[in-house]
């Protein structure tokens, strides 16, 4: 293989490049790995056969599951919240009804922060980016005519995800249901917060604690929900590249196991329970290596670093969400077809579980009609183009293999230099994770300012004419803060208040030892109808608040 090639370069290739010299001097990925113009099986010979493996078996480089979506296609899963709970539970139903097969709750600013809606800091905020959640009865009314044991549940929740978690749990009890029948994901992932989304309460360290108790609370209470949704999505999305998403999240995975396993906790007993979420961006191939990898990688080190043994806990399970970064205000209907591509990377990487953004996401959070958009598409895809027959239908290709293995490799690289600097907690808190994402985003932001990288619409093949449309955008209801506050009251009128203040004190004592998991304490605290942001301001009071460093 390796003489034709010389000989085709000497001959027909030299001659071409003469005639019709190619467009750039280098050509790569998004992340920065240089690309050949072919690759052939000469590319691939140092990969054994071993790091391709099948599905559902070790290293999981084709897929975690055998029979893939010949068993079970992904789940359609669009996230949404808005307003008050009963505005987000229509919003369900219209979407079930569109043919969605998992739900996914979006809350409020004020909810992720752990505030309760009459909080003065919470003024203008209740009900617009998603839904407002106060006390256990507003998750209720949240899930309302929907079966818990039929459906799984996100909830995207980060640094007062306990709480939500509890609520979630004691509405459940309060139905009747089976705990171990419940399905679903929390995203509580705290240092992705602190790097990237910037939702937090508490400084680091107790926030690792709290997702330490969610998560071995978990496996035993509700054996079948996944305490922790490690999510890349957010570093992509403030400008990290391809590998690093995957590195950094590797990091944390280590990191949390490591904080897990301290606790007294055996890792099969938890990493099957562990879940990803993931971008889909818009470098085609790159996106279907980086999931390949992705899983590679996550079954080496849960293997060979934490000894696991069972398969479950070496398998790497994937929510994606296509990038909303690089939908545009401009000529809104391309972002259909954005859409629709990355969707389609996601499942030929062999995702498990799929949001695709709405055409009006540069404008707000998305209307019904969007949504409705949103799922055809994941429809389309999974139903009239036939891509789900085959498993890993690009597995074998000379350059998906290389991309892949070059992917793992420099995944590895960044793995060993967080190992090195003294592990991704220490290195969350001295700001190491948030200066490569700042560099990264400025590298991104400047090709996009030299037309370098393309924006159809806004920086190539602009349409002096067309422009920004109207569009008619989710509106925001302001009525939805007074009967958040409204309900509030009532609920404190109507509780036995002595007891809810002596709960939160005992909360507070508990906090202060690191060795006890405060998970029940909590789901009797909600039960007793203390707010959210109760509970949250209670560990306030012992933990201080974080400040984050600054980083320029
Ligand atoms: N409803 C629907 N989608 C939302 N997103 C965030 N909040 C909501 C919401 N309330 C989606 C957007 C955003 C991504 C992080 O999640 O697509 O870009």
């Amino acid at each position: 293989m390796r003489e034709t090639q010389a000989k085709w370069e000497e001959n027909e290739l030299a001659a071409a490049l003469k005639s019709r010299p190619e467009e750039k001097g280098l050509y790569e990925t998004e992340c920065g790995i240089p690309l050949k113009r072919i690759y052939t099986a000469a590319d691939i010979a140092d990969i054994p056969a071993s790091d391709l493996g099948f599905p559902g078996a070790y290293p999981f480089t084709r897929g975690v599951h055998s029979t893939m979506y010949r068993g079970k296609p992904w789940t359609i899963r669009q996230v949404a919240g808005f307003g008050n709970p009963e505005a987000t539970n229509q919003r369900y139903k219209y979407m079930i009804q569109t043919g969605q097969t998992g739900l996914s709750t979006d809350f409020d600013l004020p909810t992720l922060l752990g505030l309760d809606s009459d909080n003065p800091m919470a003024f203008g905020e209740v009900g617009r980016v998603g839904v407002a959640i106060d006390t256990v009865d507003d998750v209720d009314r949240l899930f309302d005519g929907i079966d818990l044991e039929k459906i799984s549940v996100s909830l995207t929740i980060n640094p007062s995800a306990w709480v939500i978690y509890s609520m979630f749990i004691a509405v459940a009890e309060e139905r009747g249901c089976d705990l171990h029948k419940l399905t679903g994901t929390l995203q509580a992932d705290p240092l992705k917060e602190y790097v990237a989304q910037k939702e937090w309460i508490y400084p680091v360290r107790p926030a690792v604690r709290l997702m330490r108790d969610l998560i071995m609370h978990s496996a035993k209470a509700t054996p079948k929900i996944n305490p922790i949704s490690l999510s890349g999505y957010h570093l992509s999305d403030v400008g990290g590249n391809a590998i690093q998403e995957i590195a950094f999240i590797m990091a944390f995975t280590i990191a949390y196991c490591e904080e897990v396993i301290e606790a007294g906790m055996e890792i099969d007993d938890f990493a099957p329970r562990l879940s990803f979420f993931f971008i889909s961006q818009q470098d085609f191939f790159e996106q279907i290596c980086k999931f390949r990898a992705a899983r590679r990688v996550y079954a080496r080190i849960m293997s060979e670093r934490f000894d696991a043994k069972k398969p479950e806990s070496m398998r790497l399970r994937v929510h994606v969400q296509t990038a909303a970064m690089s939908l545009t205000k401009v000529e809104h209907h391309n972002n259909l077809m954005r859409t629709a591509i990355q969707a389609l990377g996601a499942v030929l990487g062999g995702c498990q579980s799929m949001h695709t953004n709405g055409l009006d996401e540069a404008f707000a959070i998305p209307t019904e009609e969007a949504m409705k958009l949103a799922i055809r598409t994941q429809q389309i895809i999974r139903d009239e183009i036939n891509v789900t027959s085959v498993i890993d239908p690009l597995g074998g290709s000379y350059f998906i293999e290389r991309l892949t293995q070059d992917m793992e490799n420099e995944i590895w690289k960044i793995l060993k230099e967080v190992n090195e600097r003294g592990g991704a907690i220490k290195l969350v808190e001295e700001g190491w994770f948030q200066q490569k994402l700042a560099d990264s985003a400025y590298a991104t932001f400047r090709k996009i300012d030299t037309g370098e990288k393309i924006s159809v619409g806004v920086n190539r093949h602009v349409d002096e004419k067309s422009g920004v449309a109207e569009v008619g955008i989710h509106p925001y209801d302001e009525q939805c803060t007074q009967l958040q506050i409204d309900r509030l009251n009532s609920v404190r009128v109507n509780r036995d208040g002595r007891r809810v203040q002596n709960l939160l004190k005992e909360l507070a004592e508990q906090a202060r030892s690191a060795d006890i998991n405060l998970l029940p304490k909590t789901i009797e605290l909600v039960k007793a109808r203390a707010t959210l942001g109760e509970i949250c301001g209670a560990l306030k009071d012992v933990w201080g608040s974080y400040a984050e460093p600054m980083i320029v």
